[in-house]
């Protein structure tokens, strides 16, 4: 089953001293929780988190910047966002550049991440970036932080804001750059964090008027203030430490796969917020 690939592939790059054998990673139960041995494997080089994406990720309007205040030192990284990007323009520009080079310059003393998150430009006609496009821009970005030494996690895009009239759920509107980001991790076999359900979930919950409070400029229903930054950027920490609406998390900073937590490694390296995150999860005002 592809899926379980999928969800099998971050743990096993955590533990990555190149190591690990595949007959470990598939062990489905290991017995004594092997917590101590996860901790000592995945703790010995700080994670460093290098944010790849659009608008949804920039600094002043995006979850990037509230993202990297819940990192842990000796835990660091950096918002690349840029406003207005496309998987393809992105690389175009340079950011791209500048991801991969900070990759190859730490991969020796960090655990390098890069978080990948695209979708809302490339959809817009004048991009002239077809969904097929858009997946395979997705797999090469995810291959070339693969090559660089680091480990690559695809988002699926933020949702935004918006409730057409008479509409009591938020508009599904990046549903085919959802399925192709999915699509994209599955067939790379790149871990995922499903960003566009989980928040999409949260402001259905909320309602069309609770979730207005995140936006950028009371008409904006796609950036983000400060506020949103940082519920949204406590989301994509949780959903990367194996949390969401359906899973609980498990005490202590080493919650193996077993528990449902495929990235539970990833905990030392973010500072707690046990309320905001309780509120998210539970579709409640953060
Ligand atoms: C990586 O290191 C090189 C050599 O020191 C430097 O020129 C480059 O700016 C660094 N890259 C980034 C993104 O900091
Ligand atoms: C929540 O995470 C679990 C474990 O990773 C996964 O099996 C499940 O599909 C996820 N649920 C949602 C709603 O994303």
């Amino acid at each position: 089953m592809r899926s379980s690939i999928v969800t099998a592939w971050l743990p096993v790059a955590l533990l990555n001293g190149a190591t690990v054998s595949a007959a470990h990673m598939s062990k489905p139960q290991s017995s004594s929780r092997s917590n101590s041995i996860e901790c000592t494997a995945c703790g010995t080089k700080p994670g460093a988190f290098f944010l790849a994406g659009d608008s949804t990720t920039a600094v002043r309007g995006g979850w990037g910047d509230g993202f990297l205040t819940f990192l842990q030192s000796p835990a660091w990284g950096i918002n690349y966002g840029h406003s207005g990007a496309t998987t393809a323009s992105f690389v175009a520009g340079g950011d791209w550049a500048k991801v991969i080079s900070s990759v190859k310059n730490n991969t020796a003393k960090a655990q390098c991440f890069v978080t990948i998150q695209f979708g809302h430009n490339d959809q817009k006609e004048k991009a002239g970036i077809s969904i097929a496009k858009f997946q395979s821009n997705l797999q090469k970005l995810a291959g070339e932080v693969k090559t660089a030494g680091g480990i690559p996690v695809l988002l699926t895009p933020l949702t935004r804001r918006s409730f057409s009239s008479g509409k009591s759920t938020v508009d599904d509107s990046l549903h085919s750059e959802r399925l192709a980001t999915i699509a994209a991790a599955k067939e790379s076999e790149t871990h995922y964090i499903d960003l566009n359900a989980a928040s999409m979930a949260y402001v259905n919950a909320l309602g069309k008027d609770k979730s207005q409070v995140f936006n950028l400029d009371p008409s904006d229903r796609t950036h983000l203030n400060d506020h949103g930054g940082v519920v949204f950027g406590r989301m994509v920490a949780d959903l990367l430490m194996g949390r969401n609406q359906t899973t609980k998390p498990v005490a202590g900073s080493c919650a193996t796969e077993e528990d449902g937590f495929p990235s539970g490694c990833l905990a030392q390296w973010f500072k707690p917020d046990d309320k905001m995150s309780d509120a998210i999860w539970q579709g409640l005002p953060a």
